[in-house]
């Protein structure tokens, strides 16, 4: 008998609920792991839902990540970031060995002793927004008034940017996420980005400080190189943490008996996160690879050329991998969840991200122990057109 391969036109985006991935990805996980993806522009991929191959996949180096790879998989998308060069420093979109340099730097700058010394920084920016929240509210909005500016300032003074600055950042990453971004304006983002953080490393070569930037100085990275890599943990540091925050918080108070499981116990609270991260999988649209080279994967084959997507919230949700795997069980094991990617490009901000949910979370419940949405589920908009899944605000009140 021939096996028919799955087929599906553009990545399934439906959800029939934001705390869930869209049914047809488990609907095509069901039937096999790998289903062939047709891109909106025609390009005939392949679509990864089962866990196990995803992992493969992203551990295989006969996969690429680079930019002429990459092709959003739905047509709401207006940019093409594939026709756009892979500017130098830009190592997120490199393969190893030309990869592999840019990470060992950055596995020298994101230290055990630099991640500790943020840790009471993220404490202060955590409870100078519950501040401000507590004293012109209740209502507030979460995602504005405290998801977005904790990562912010945290990603700014991780790198050394004036925090003054970080709602002009935060306007360019969000353009960038953004599905509906013209090419133009997309490109217009990050001439912005790369200009004002080249002109930063001009001035950290002069006045270096105890930042990372400043510590990539030391490197062999020439100024454009550096300012790549500035620009890339600028964008990819924001968007993702701010809305896993408040997705996290959101999902709690969806589910009072596990947020009230968690606040009896609060020692629980770094295993649940991890549940959350899986849970919740805010990075839902790839990532994506092209193959190198002709492979054999699942009994199919892959030609050179071809771009494969992983399906980072349909593989968490696989159930060969994980018990009963749609229930948020914030008491589970989650060893091996996919949130923060695997393979060599997995996340290298992930103990930071870590650090600022667990930071965040337990000042927030702390402070404020009657937190609840302000609305009813329905009048809260999800951001099904960005790049990175989450709440558009999260309106929230508490008891004054
Ligand atoms: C909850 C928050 C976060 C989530 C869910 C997340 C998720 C991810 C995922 C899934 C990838 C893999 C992409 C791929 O395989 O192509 C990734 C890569 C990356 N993340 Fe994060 N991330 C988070 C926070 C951060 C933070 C705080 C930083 C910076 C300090 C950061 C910097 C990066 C960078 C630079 C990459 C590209 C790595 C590479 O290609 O080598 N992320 N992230």
């Amino acid at each position: 008998m021939v096996e028919i391969t799955p087929e599906t036109h553009g990545l399934p985006m439906a959800r029939s609920c934001p705390f869930h991935p869209p049914d047809e990805l488990g609907r095509l996980r069901d039937r096999a792991p790998l289903s062939r993806l047709v891109f909106p522009d025609g390009h005939r991929g392949w679509l990864v839902t089962g866990h196990a191959l995803a992992r493969a996949v992203l551990a295989d180096n006969r996969f690429s990540n680079r930019n002429e790879y990459r092709r959003w998989p739905v047509d709401r998308a207006r940019v093409t970031t594939r026709h756009m060069p892979t500017l130098p420093g830009m190592f997120s979109r490199l393969d190893p060995p030309e990869y592999t340099r840019y990470r060992r730097l950055l596995a020298g700058q994101f230290t055990v002793r630099r991640m500790a010394l943020l840790e009471p920084r993220i404490a202060e920016i955590t409870n100078s927004c519950l501040d401000a929240m507590i004293r012109t509210g209740p209502p507030a909005d979460l995602l504005r008034d405290f998801a977005l500016p904790i990562p912010a300032q945290m990603i700014c003074e991780l790198l050394g940017v004036p925090v003054q600055d970080r709602e002009a950042f935060l306007q360019r990453t969000h353009v960038l996420v953004d599905m509906k971004t013209s090419t133009v304006d997309s490109a217009r983002a990050w001439a912005y980005l790369y200009d004002y953080i080249g002109k930063l490393i001009v001035h950290k070569r002069a006045h270096p400080s105890d930042d990372l930037l400043s510590g990539l100085t030391e490197s062999d990275l020439t100024d454009e190189e550096l300012t790549g890599v500035g620009v890339t943990l600028l964008v990819a540091g924001m968007e993702s943490t701010a809305n896993m925050i408040a997705l996290g918080v959101y999902a709690l108070l969806e589910n009072p008996e596990q947020l009230t499981l968690l606040l009896n116990d609060m020692s629980g609270l770094e295993n649940a996160i991890e549940e959350l991260v899986r849970h919740q999988t805010v990075f839902h649209m790839g990532p994506f690879r092209g193959a190198l080279e002709d492979v054999e994967l699942e009994g199919r084959h892959i030609k050179r050329g071809e771009v494969v997507l992983v399906s980072l919230p349909a593989a968490n949700r696989d159930p060969q991998r994980f018990e009963d795997p749609d229930r948020m069980d914030l008491r589970r094991t989650t060893t091996g969840h996919l949130g923060f990617g695997h393979g060599v490009h997995q996340c290298p901000g992930q103990h930071l991200a870590r650090a600022e949910l667990r930071i965040s979370y337990a000042a927030l419940f702390r402070r404020l122990p009657t937190l609840r949405t302000a609305v009813p589920q329905e009048e809260i908009a999800m951001r099904d057109d960005m790049g990175v899944w989450g709440v558009k605000s999260l309106p929230v009140a508490w008891d004054g």
